[in-house]
């Protein structure tokens, strides 16, 4: 049970009734009469009583609530509030502090929701992140960060960077940062599983207002796919390096050739002339398909598509193709659907027709037989080039489509091929959003088929 009279009320009322006793004896000298003198003295007791009681309910009580508020308030109870109404300056005091309560918890919940938004930012970043301090202790790393190099956030939270982290590079970004005081970045790889992974990591020093290093941020970067592009790119120019090379070699050498002599013999001059004349036809060709590849994979490209009519388009491609048939008497058959069209570039289709058509033929032994079959299945136009040649291997048949692979380099090559026309194929039949398919087995010929997507205009 409560006290009836906490503590300071008890010596309040203790000094009353010492007041009490006083005014009695000094009344007492006055007045014998001992009823005047306690109805005085019980009249005094009562009214001061009474004065006690509202002093200690409008002043003591409501100072006594603020101040257990506060207690609350200084706990991190900001929900707490004073809730003993009174006039005067005591409830002011108490408004006030109900609404610097009201603020403080606004500002706490603002501040929780930016820690969140700010966490998740650096969670759900694609870049792996830790925050070291001064000394070496790790304050901070991120879910990007734990997928690069396993774990979970408490095997780094706390720890020394040295003791929890290996890796020689990230060791060397944490002291050049601090010892140079400027961004460091260096690269290094790792292993995920079998996956290995190009890292670059920057170690960026952060300082404190007086300008003294406070701690070291680490930002790493996945650059796999850079590095890989990177390796096409070195790999694509030593290849065009390479295909170059041939053709001009020889040129030069043949025309070295007759001019130290040879042309003045008939036979070699005609004779080397022709090469001469292949080798550059080979350069044309080659520089022709390069710039078609760089112009479908250029980021601006765009198609300018038009109604195609699929007969007369075949119809302007069999002439091209039907003298190489002939020559090696390969029976060129075509079964084109009538009234096909679709929505499509006409010029690189034309290409697809060509590049699949030229190849069946150059990989058909003579007498053989190539088809063309085009027809419409609903949403897309199918096109399929078949051969009874000298079909793909399943090792081959996933690179058929990079650029320069050849299955057998020296036929190829003799065929007057660069190894570009699948991969151009390929390119427009990505363009358009088509796919491309190949079965096709050693010595059982081959069948590439195209899914072109229609792309009819809705009629009105
Ligand atoms: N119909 C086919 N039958 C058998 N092999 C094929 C056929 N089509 C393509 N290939 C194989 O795929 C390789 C790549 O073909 P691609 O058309 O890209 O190059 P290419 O024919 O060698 O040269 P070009 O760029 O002049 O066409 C060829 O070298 C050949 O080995
Ligand atoms: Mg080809």
């Amino acid at each position: 049970m409560k006290p009836l009279f906490t503590k300071p009320l008890l010596v309040y009322h203790t000094g009353l009734f010492v007041l009490v006793v006083v005014t009695g004896l000094v009344i007492s000298q006055i007045t014998t009469e001992y009823i005047i003198l306690l109805s005085i003295l019980a009249v005094e007791y009562f009214m001061l009583i009474i004065m006690l009681l509202h002093i200690y309910d409008k002043f003591m009580k409501p100072i006594k609530k603020a101040s257990q508020t506060v207690d609350e308030f200084i706990k991190g109870n900001y929900r707490a509030r004073v809730h003993h109404s009174t006039g005067g300056i005591i409830g002011e005091l108490n408004d006030k502090l109900n609404v610097l309560a009201r603020n403080v918890s606004e500002f706490k919940i603002q501040e929780q929701v930016q820690e969140e938004q700010l966490s998740t930012v650096i969670d759900n970043t694609q870049s792996g992140l830790v925050l070291i301090d001064e000394k070496g202790y790790i304050h901070l790393v991120n879910r990007k960060f734990i997928s690069l190099f396993g774990g979970e956030y408490r095997n780094y939270h706390g720890y020394l960077y040295y003791d929890v982290l290996e890796n020689e590079t990230i060791h060397k970004t944490v002291q050049e940062a601090f010892l140079y005081e400027k961004n460091i970045t260096h690269s290094f790889t790792q292993f995920i599983g079998v996956d290995k992974k190009y890292i670059e990591i920057i170690g960026a020093p952060i300082f404190n207002e007086r300008n003294m290093p406070k701690g070291v941020v680490l930002l790493l970067y996945d650059i796999t796919h850079l590095k890989k592009l990177e390796l096409m790119r070195k790999d694509f120019v030593a290849n065009v390096s390479h295909e170059l090379k041939t053709p001009v070699t020889s040129i030069s050498g043949f025309a070295e050739t007759l001019l130290n002599g040879a042309m003045h013999d008939r036979d070699s001059l005609h004779h080397f002339l022709t090469i001469i004349h292949d080798e550059s036809t080979r350069l044309q060709d080659l520089l022709e398909d390069l710039l078609k590849l760089s112009r479908l994979e250029k980021d601006d490209f765009k198609l300018v598509k038009t109604t195609v009519d699929v007969n007369s388009l075949v119809d302007e491609v069999l002439p091209i193709i039907t003298q190489g048939a002939e020559q090696k008497g390969i029976a060129l058959r075509t079964d084109v659907e009538n009234e096909i069209t679709f929505e499509a570039e006409a010029q690189l289709v034309k290409q697809i027709l060509i590049n699949l058509l030229s190849n069946a033929i150059s990989y058909t032994a003579e007498t053989g037989a190539v088809n063309l079959k085009v027809s419409d299945e609903g949403e897309n136009v199918h096109i399929r080039v078949s051969d009874d040649g000298i079909g793909i291997s399943e090792e081959a048949v996933p690179r058929i489509f990079e650029r320069f692979y050849r299955v057998d380099k020296a036929r190829s090559r003799n065929t007057g091929g660069t190894g570009l026309g699948l991969a151009i194929v390929k390119h427009i039949v990505d363009v358009h959003d088509g796919t491309i398919s190949v079965d096709s087995g050693p010595g059982e010929g081959s069948v590439f088929h195209v899914y072109l997507p229609k792309n009819e205009k809705a009629s009105s």
